[in-house]
């Protein structure tokens, strides 16, 4: 069976190496990257780093306006399809490239498998809002990661073709959690004791375009009082150049890092800030407390288990938040047992719809 893949941003490289390396044993599958993410440490690092194979498309999209990127994958992956004409269209999550990918296949009456469907934030302001609900909408299989999820569907009246299968980054995590753990040089080289810092993340537009937002995590980071390594997506280094913020002291600002670090210094962490959701669940997995730097989260057992707050308002609010006893019992598995990926081969396999009816010219 022949499934056409779409990626094109950092989480899903993640998402996408073990389900790739699992649907590769017995299919043919061909890897579109839309280019959404394009720099190294954004991109190719994750590549080398997970063992993806090299995409067969290159579309080289870039950066741009919602509209003009969404547009630009539209047509690219559209004519990739025309061309392979594939059984499947698997994506991922809920970005630009994920909405793309859906609706270019749908159109050409291809069936989509959404991997981490059913996921909602209620924010609409949120562009993942929007495409993760239209691709679910237009989805034939979904992969729920949790209950939640399979419930939230139900509440739209989204039955068919639902499977709750775990979550994938359970599964690249769990590969990839014990090498990063001895692999441990970036906390070794930047001087930092298991346990002696914090690490923190953040890349939203409420939080980063917004300078008085950014002002207040900024405050929040220097008040921790401890070593905060902050390796930087681009869109906040930007962000901090254009309006002319300093680093606070204490913040140890960086490149984006590879997976192995990443997953080396979240298990090293005594404390966790984000605004990311993949990087709130890998909290969650290694027991680290985790604030969360948004209003809500899409991943609300972590909540409801004690091990993530939300904390959205001024940097007292955040030191509050995170200088709060946390649990000390061991957090219970929430996200799957690591075998997602060949959950979804499977359901794949079984679901092997009929060749294809219609792929319009
Ligand atoms: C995107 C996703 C978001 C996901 C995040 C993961 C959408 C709408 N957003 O947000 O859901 O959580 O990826 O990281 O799809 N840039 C570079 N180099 C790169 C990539 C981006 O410099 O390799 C800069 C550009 O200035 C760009 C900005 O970062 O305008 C934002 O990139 P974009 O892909 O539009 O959104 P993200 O914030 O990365
Ligand atoms: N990540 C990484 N290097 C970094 C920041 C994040 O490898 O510098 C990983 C992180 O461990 C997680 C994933 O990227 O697996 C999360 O991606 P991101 O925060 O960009 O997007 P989101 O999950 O919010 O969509």
């Amino acid at each position: 069976m022949k499934i056409v893949t779409i990626v094109g941003a950092r989480p899903q490289f993640i998402k996408a190496a073990p389900v790739s390396q699992a649907l590769r044993r017995q299919h043919h599958e061909i890897l579109i990257h839309t280019g959404q993410h394009y720099d190294r440490a954004m991109s190719d690092l994750f590549f080398d780093e997970l063992s993806i194979p090299r995409p067969d498309y290159e579309l080289g999209i870039g950066s741009g306006p919602h509209g003009w990127q969404t547009g630009q994958m539209l047509q690219r992956i559209e004519e990739a399809l025309q061309a392979e004409k594939p059984a499947w269209v698997l994506v991922y999550g809920d970005t630009n490239s994920t909405l793309a990918g859906a609706l270019a296949a749908v159109k050409l009456h291809i069936p989509v498998a959404h991997v981490e469907a059913g996921l909602r934030s209620f924010n609409r302001t949120m562009p993942e809002e929007h495409n993760r609900i239209l691709t679910d909408h237009c989805a034939d299989l979904l992969f729920c990661p949790t209950q939640t999820a399979v419930n939230l569907l139900a509440a739209e009246g989204v039955t068919r073709g639902v499977h709750l299968v775990g979550d994938v980054m359970v599964d690249a995590l769990q590969t990839h959690g014990a090498l990063a753990a001895r692999h441990a040089t970036l906390a070794g080289r930047l001087g930092l004791r298991p346990q002696g810092f914090a690490l923190a993340t953040i890349h939203r537009p409420y939080n980063t375009d917004d300078p008085a937002r950014l002002t207040a995590i900024l405050d929040a980071l220097a008040g921790l009082q401890t070593p905060v390594v902050f390796p930087l997506h681009p869109r906040t280094r930007a962000a901090l150049t254009h309006n002319g913020l300093a680093l606070p002291a204490n913040v140890i600002a960086m490149e984006p890092i590879g997976y192995l670090d990443m997953l080396a210094l979240e298990q090293a962490a005594a404390l966790i800030l984000t605004d990311s959701g993949g990087v709130q669940k890998e909290a969650y997995c290694f027991a680290v407390p985790c604030v969360t730097l948004r209003p809500e989260t899409e991943w609300v057992e972590t909540v409801e288990a004690g091990w993530n707050r939300l904390a959205w308002g001024d940097a007292a609010q955040v030191i509050e938040a995170a200088q709060r006893p946390w649990p000390t019992t061991p957090p219970a598995p929430l996200f799957g047992d690591g075998h997602a990926a060949e959950r979804i081969v499977r359901l794949l396999a079984a679901a092997d719809p009929a060749p294809q009816k219609v792929v319009a010219s």
